[in-house]
């Protein structure tokens, strides 16, 4: 089949192998470290200028996850969500607003012309044209602090939970914007973990804004458990993750931030269900890296 972007960041043979066989592939130096730095500053921007009085704390732990109209409506704004630790037990933030943000999301990619262009460089699109998608289209994206000390985990999860399509096509693109380690919250993936069951949905509920519906019983690896491994990853590093492969991050309790950038993309010709958590308005129709798109329904 004809290539469907031709894009200058296309994998090697070599990265495509290692994708099959892992679900993920790391490319260090994919991205420029100026790029980065401009994301970060801009980033910083976004929170200065942030007005708290509406809050929303988030973590993917099930039983805190926040999912008000706040969550449901961050489909098509930009949205600051606060850590779960920021807060004193009167509800006082503990420390500077700008310390206390877990991330930003989930239209960064539309909305805001310099997330709106690192998020469609040839890196990223070219490594999107080699996973193999027809008609990409930038449905989410997400800039994660992981402040020091308080940087929340986020559990071990597979991103179709979030993003079903009918066949499954999610793959997200994660960028260190600044070095991460095992020490300040690096990803933990499970290699070969793509080829198993998708474990749950995540979805719109009328009654309690969202909830999880359960697929498939079978156990996603333990935090810190054998199947995982760490993917420590310099500034400028892209990695490129299958929807369906088990990951995980840790609390950052280093005193060095781990600000990271993703984007998920997903197929056009896939059939996007109505009761995804994430709906877009229809005034902010999806793009991909180079054209208008839809989701099917
Ligand atoms: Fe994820």
């Amino acid at each position: 089949m004809a290539d469907p972007v031709a894009a200058p960041g296309r994998l090697t043979a070599e990265q495509v192998a290692a994708w099959d066989r892992d679900g993920f592939v790391v490319l260090p130096d994919a991205i420029a470290v100026a790029d980065c730095e401009a994301l970060i500053a801009r980033a910083e921007a976004i929170v200065d200028a942030f007005d708290p009085s509406t809050v929303s704390i988030f973590t993917t732990h099930e039983q805190t996850r926040t999912t008000d109209q706040y969550f449901l409506d961050s489909a098509g704004r930009i949205s600051c969500f606060f850590e779960e630790e920021a807060f004193a037990p009167d509800g006082s933030l503990r420390r500077a607003k700008a310390g206390s943000i877990n991330k930003i999301g989930h239209a960064l990619h539309d909305l805001d012309p310099t997330f709106d262009a690192f998020s469609r460089q040839p890196a990223i699109a070219g490594a999107a044209a080699s996973v193999g998608f027809a008609d990409p289209l930038l449905v989410q994206s997400m800039y994660i602090f992981k402040a020091p000390h308080i940087g929340g985990e986020v559990a071990c999860h597979q991103d179709a939970t979030f993003l079903f399509t009918e066949p499954s096509t999610v793959v997200g693109f994660w960028v260190a914007l600044q070095d991460a380690t095992i020490e300040n919250g690096c990803l933990w993936a499970q290699p070969g973990g793509h080829r198993g069951p998708l474990r749950r949905r995540f979805v719109q509920d009328p009654e309690s804004g969202a909830r999880f519906d359960e697929l498939d019983a079978t156990p996603l690896p333990a935090p810190g458990g054998p199947e995982l491994v760490p993917l420590e990853a310099a500034a400028g590093t892209l990695v490129v993750l299958h929807g369906q492969l088990p990951h995980w991050s840790d609390v950052n309790r280093s005193e060095r931030s781990r600000h990271a950038y993703a984007v998920h993309v997903v197929d056009g010709a896939a059939r996007y269900p109505a009761d995804n958590w994430l709906q877009r308005p229809a005034e902010l129709p999806l793009r991909g890296f180079t054209h208008a798109g839809t989701l099917g329904p």
